[in-house]
């Protein structure tokens, strides 16, 4: 199928109908991955090269508002610039997933990181973890507050990629992972 993606008012890329997905760009990859929306409601991924320290510390006030930072560092074996990076991009590829049908901006304050399960053998230099973000407002009726969101992330020396997808069903409550 053929189709052009052309860009929104909100910059979120126009899907054909019948269609979710998302698109990530660095300096050294660009990526984009579509679905039938009969398989997901929401589709989000997101790719970032590691920050510097003094990046990561300039970035951290405005993407942790609690604990979620510690949680990383305490459950992944990576830096705390690493786990970072690893936050920022988990809550963009959310917000990539969520946004076009909460058909609002949200902020790095309205999903909050609250449980880490390291992937098997992940080291400082590469790694997996399934997190989970809870919604701290009510996006629009089928993504109230306290939803909870899954994101995998997985990280080589070059950076992290993030993936969020939501099933096609209507959410209520309780953990929602990718499948
Ligand atoms: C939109 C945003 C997520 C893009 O992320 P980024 O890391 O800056 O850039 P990426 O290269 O990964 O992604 C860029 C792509 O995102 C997509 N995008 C832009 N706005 C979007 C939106 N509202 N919804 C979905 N996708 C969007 C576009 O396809 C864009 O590609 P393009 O520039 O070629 O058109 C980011 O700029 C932003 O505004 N973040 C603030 C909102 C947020 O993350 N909240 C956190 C909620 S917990």
């Amino acid at each position: 199928m053929d189709a052009a993606i052309p860009r929104g008012a909100d910059r979120a890329p126009v899907w054909p109908q019948g269609f979710v997905g998302s698109i990530t760009h660095t300096d050294r990859l660009v990526a984009a991955a579509v679905a039938p929306s009969g398989a997901y409601s929401g589709l989000g991924i997101d790719v970032e090269s590691w920050m510097s320290d003094p990046a990561a510390e300039d970035v951290i006030p405005q993407i942790d508002f609690g604990h979620e930072l510690t949680l990383l560092t305490r459950a992944l074996p990576v830096s705390r610039a690493r786990a970072a990076t690893i936050l920022f991009s988990a809550k963009e590829a959310l917000y990539k997933a969520l946004a076009p049908r909460a058909g609002r901006f949200f902020g790095f304050d309205e999903a909050a990181l609250i449980t880490v399960i390291p992937g098997a053998d992940s080291s400082a230099a590469t790694g997996s973890a399934e997190l989970t973000l809870e919604l701290q407002n009510d996006l629009c009726p089928t993504l109230p507050r306290g939803l909870r969101v899954g994101a995998q992330v997985a990280w080589d020396d070059q950076g992290v990629e993030s993936l969020v997808v939501t099933p096609p069903e209507a959410l209520t409550e309780g953990p929602v992972s990718p499948s």
